[in-house]
């Protein structure tokens, strides 16, 4: 990867001065809410979101931006992980900008946690449009598909495909709660898994990856800045344990002889808040989101126990050994009560400095826009953390009401999404005119 210096180096300071206020608005807040408001009724489950990864839901969404894109003139393709990507031509033949986000949700979830990324570039694109606006480079438009873990455990599916980091085994050793495989998922939907691999990116094939985002978090909120510019994604460990107790009789068996099985989880869900508490870990999270108790009746000691542990920091070390500590307290616990245990890693994901140099375009566009940032970290996971692997990427988040997220009470004014879009406008545009200029002193076919 080159490393180009962009204009207007900063100190990198978490604030940077307010710019002139001098740019017009360019995406309109009512055609955000619009397509918002479309996509919520895909998935809607009472006041919630419940659009899963890899379901007809999910599908449903991705067709209705596919159509979109289209009514946009852009050559729309789905790929064989069922991410929807969608092409501006360029006045050159040069790698493309991508950008985007993801449009399944959580259970129960929120209408704006990876939707606003995905209006916010069908929205950049209709600006350009509109005002005759071509670039030098390509512009793709990606809608990635099964970004939430929650329902495999693994998260950024459609993005690990396009790196290369999904292997086929993988997919067939995924499974939901229900014991479906990512691979009969896939078929479920109409998916190929035998030609997944086919969905790979040549990296040479884009000049960088720029994801629009709600903070999912209250800094910018408690900061009142309308804007973040991500430097490091969290990582995440997650874990899958199974304690094994023996279901019995909830009255007639004595305190001494048993061996509950939820009596042991509890005791680790509580080692597991204790370590992220731990100053050792400062930074960790760690959460029990899963748990599920058989035989689940009011009369009988639980005998079997699953659950999940999330370990997320911004420190992979930490991170992991964290992960190590939930374990080996959850074996200590088990053995003391004389209960059995099952591990598995479930997902292991690393955390990502995204580039610099990247996000000083995203700053310079931002004081063009006439916005105050702060430059800050993301306890989520992200697309864009993935694709960095193989293409510079940045992150550009706008605030989440009381940062709330992965619940239906998620929110964010459709002001501060087109303050977003804006400044991603901006970013594309600075960058496919400083791009073209390196490539055209490269000599590089196409770029005179
Ligand atoms: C995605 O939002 C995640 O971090 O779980
Ligand atoms: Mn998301
Ligand atoms: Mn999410």
């Amino acid at each position: 990867m080159t490393i180009v210096r962009g204009p207007q180096q900063t100190d990198d300071a978490t604030v940077a001065a307010a710019g002139d206020g001098r740019a017009e608005k360019l995406a309109q807040p009512g055609r955000l809410s619009q397509m918002l408001r479309a996509i919520a009724e895909i998935g809607a489950d009472g006041d919630a979101i419940s659009r899963l990864a890899f379901t007809e839901q999910e599908r449903q969404a991705h067709r209705l931006v596919a159509g979109w894109l289209d009514e946009l003139g852009l050559q729309v393709r789905e790929d064989a992980i069922g991410n929807t990507i969608a092409e501006r031509p360029g006045r050159h033949a040069l790698p493309a900008i991508g950008i985007g986000s993801h449009l399944d949700s959580v259970p129960h979830g929120g209408r704006f946690d990876g939707i606003v990324g995905v209006v916010g570039a069908v929205e950049l694109i209709r600006v350009l449009s509109e005002r005759g606006i071509e670039t030098d480079h390509p512009l793709r438009v990606v809608c990635f598909a099964g970004e939430e873990g929650a329902r495999f455990g693994e998260p950024c599916i459609g993005s690990k495909a396009v790196t290369g980091l999904l292997e086929r085994r993988d997919m067939r050793a995924m499974r939901d709660a229900q014991g479906v495989s990512l691979a009969e998922a896939l078929v479920d939907v109409g998916l190929d898994p035998a030609k997944v691999a086919s969905s790979r990116w040549e990296p040479a094939e884009w000049a960088a990856f720029l994801e629009l985002h709600v903070e999912q978090g209250r800094v910018l909120e408690e900061a009142n800045r309308p804007i973040g510019l991500v430097d490091v994604v969290s990582g995440s460990t997650r874990l899958r344990l199974v304690t094994r107790g023996r279901a019995d009789h909830s009255g007639g068996t004595p305190m001494s002889l048993r061996a509950d099985a939820l009596a042991a989880a509890a005791e680790i869900v509580l080692a597991a808040e204790a370590l992220a508490n731990d100053e050792r870990h400062r930074g960790t999270r760690a959460t029990v989101g899963y748990l599920s108790v058989s035989p689940n009746s009011i009369t009988t000691i639980p005998g079997l126990v699953t659950f999940t542990v999330d370990v997320r920091d911004v420190d992979s070390d930490r991170q992991r050994e964290t992960a190590d500590d939930v374990v080996s307290r959850a074996r200590q616990i088990c053995e003391r009560r004389q209960l059995g245990l099952d591990v598995a890693v479930i997902a292991d994901t690393s955390p990502a400095v995204l580039p610099i140099w990247l996000r000083e375009f995203t700053a310079s566009a931002a004081r063009d826009v006439g916005v105050e940032y702060l430059v800050l970290t993301s306890g989520a996971s992200h697309d864009a953390q993935v694709i960095n692997r193989r293409v510079p990427a940045a992150m550009i988040f706008v605030p989440s009401r009381e940062g709330l997220s992965h619940v239906p009470g998620e929110w964010t004014s459709n002001a501060d999404i087109a303050t977003g879009v804006d400044v991603m406008t901006e970013t594309v545009l600075r960058l496919d005119r400083f791009l073209v200029g390196l490539a055209g002193e490269r000599g590089l076919e196409g770029a005179s």
